[in-house]
């Protein structure tokens, strides 16, 4: 995949304007390393770059993995482009899973209408973050398949996120789910952020386990029925110093 990169500047030199046209006789376009916000001048001079309104695409997580089955498994944040595969990813999820991550038999139509699938697969990168796990090292292939998706979703007003995920069933217990965990927790480091929190069913030992194996910690919402977990994040960048709690972060910083 491309690496973003700023547009520091356009010029147009000269224009030919008439009564219903305007033509660019000569342009260039300047480009900058999408990390930079202090860039060398063309002109050998340092100057600002300022930050676009809407985050770039996050290219910082894309990275090959190796399941515990020995698949190769391409993780990246998710895309507007992916929503067919998120079509099809939904044919491959049992509804017993399909009622633990979204606590109802939702159906198959509801999962896969354009409506919702725009908000799952067009996000705010500068709010929310999705990242998919992918079947095969390039995904360029028409037979690529979605095999899991797990988001943060920012709170209003305050600096808490909450986890959600989704292992197709034939990939779960490959480690999928403790690895799309561990690198969004590395994310809500990177950003800032207060604290995760994942609301899961009593029932669903698996979802527990890999929660408290990241750190989080339990406790039972009697009136709700559902355990609610949470994970203090600046408390644990404090105790990161034991290897047990060692997080496998993305390599490359946030760039913006
Ligand atoms: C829960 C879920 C996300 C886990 O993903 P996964 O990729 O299967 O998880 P992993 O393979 O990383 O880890 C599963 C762990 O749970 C353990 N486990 C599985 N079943 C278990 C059970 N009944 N009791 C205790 N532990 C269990 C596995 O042994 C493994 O732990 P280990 O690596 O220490 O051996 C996945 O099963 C799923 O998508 N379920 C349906 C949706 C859901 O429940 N979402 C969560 C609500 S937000």
């Amino acid at each position: 995949m491309e690496k973003w990169n700023w547009i520091r500047e356009i010029e147009i030199n000269p224009l030919l304007v008439s009564n219903n046209s305007l033509v660019a006789l000569d342009a260039r376009v300047i480009l900058h390393d999408a990390c930079s916000m202090d860039v060398d001048d063309y002109t050998g001079q340092t100057a600002k770059v300022i930050r676009p309104a809407i985050r770039p695409y996050p290219t910082q997580y894309e990275q090959n993995w190796v399941s515990k089955k020995g698949r190769v498994i391409l993780i990246r944040a998710i895309m507007p482009e992916d929503e067919p595969l998120v079509v099809d990813f939904h044919k491959r999820v049992s509804e017993e899973s399909v009622y633990t991550r979204f606590f109802s038999d939702m159906k198959y139509e509801e999962r896969t209408s354009h409506d919702r699938l725009t908000r799952v697969c067009h996000i705010d990168y500068d709010r929310d973050i999705a990242l998919v796990a992918l079947d095969g090292e390039k995904c360029s292939d028409s037979d690529c398949k979605l095999v899991a998706a797990a988001r943060l979703t920012k709170e209003h007003g305050v600096d808490v996120a909450e986890f959600s995920i989704l292992v197709s069933d034939a990939y779960q217990g490959q480690g999928i789910g403790e690895k799309l965990l561990r690198e969004l927790v590395c994310h809500a480091k990177a950003e800032g952020l207060h604290a995760i929190e994942a609301i899961v069913m009593p029932s669903n030992r698996a979802m527990i386990h890999v929660l408290e194996k990241v750190g989080f910690e339990a406790s039972y919402d009697k009136e709700e029925g559902v355990v609610k977990q949470y994970l203090n994040l600046q408390k644990q960048s404090e105790e990161e110093r034991d290897p047990s709690v060692q997080l496998s972060c993305f390599t490359e910083p946030i760039c913006i």
